[in-house]
């Protein structure tokens, strides 16, 4: 594992964005504490000490946009996977790429591809974990490891989260979500459960049917791709 470490940085995945040209495959971006840490749209991600905020760079060859997605979807199964390894079997997925222990989110991911005229060059996956915080002063519910009684330094937490990623990688380089489905649904107990998506604001009830081969879940008759479950 290849560590750039930081005691502070505004955000893992700008800085890994701003210096991707300089940064191998595979590097890591790690940081104490981000002053600016950003979350999916838009968001802040709340990133005070005893969290773990890293970005991973990664440079497939001739890899599909189309599975852009579904690297992200690999890092959170990899995330929950490790959270289990720990004791936090509670920890599950929420579409598209949230961990949750008990309701309350523990991981947030936030994947940002990188172009040079017009090509895709790689992929910044920044993921953020709670671990040590005593307490998360966050809008929405959100936990940590800490606060659910376990344990953890923030080294064996990363260390795992990256083998587990690099079992998937290939698969999904290679052949897309379909490669991790069958993972992925036995740790997203929302199948054939009523749920909420909001999409701009809107919100739409159903009942969820899973997921396709692509990562898009399954609502109603509908097949949804962009969104957040509630
Ligand atoms: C989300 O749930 O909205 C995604 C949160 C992603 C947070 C991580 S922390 C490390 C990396 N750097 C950032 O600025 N964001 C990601």
């Amino acid at each position: 594992m290849e560590i750039l470490s930081f005691e502070v940085l505004p955000s893992t995945n700008t800085y890994a964005y701003e210096h991707f040209d300089t940064l191998k495959d595979g590097q890591i971006i790690l940081a104490k504490t981000q002053t600016s840490g950003r979350g999916r749209k838009e968001r802040v991600w709340l990133s005070a000490e005893g969290g773990l905020y890293f970005s991973l760079v990664v440079k497939p060859q001739n890899f599909k946009i189309d599975f852009l997605g579904s690297l992200t979807q690999a890092m959170a199964l990899s995330v929950c996977k490790t959270l289990h390894s720990l004791g936090a079997k509670e920890a599950v997925l929420k579409w598209p790429n949230d961990i949750l222990c008990q309701g309350k989110k523990i991981c947030g991911i936030l994947s940002q591809a990188v172009f040079k005229e017009g090509e895709l060059c790689g992929v910044v996956i920044g993921v953020g974990v709670n671990i040590g915080q005593e307490k998360i002063d966050s809008p929405k519910p959100a936990v940590s490891l800490k606060m659910l009684g376990i344990k953890a330094k923030q080294s064996e937490v990363l260390e795992s989260i990256f083998n587990n990623f690099y079992t998937y990688y290939p698969k999904v380089c290679q052949s897309g979500f379909k490669a991790i489905k069958e993972e992925f649904l036995k740790d997203f107990p929302f199948v054939n459960k009523e749920i909420k998506i909001v999409v701009d604001k809107k919100e739409f009830c159903g009942i969820c049917h899973g997921l396709d081969d692509k990562g898009q879940l399954l609502l109603d008759n509908k097949v949804v791709n962009i969104g957040d479950m509630e």
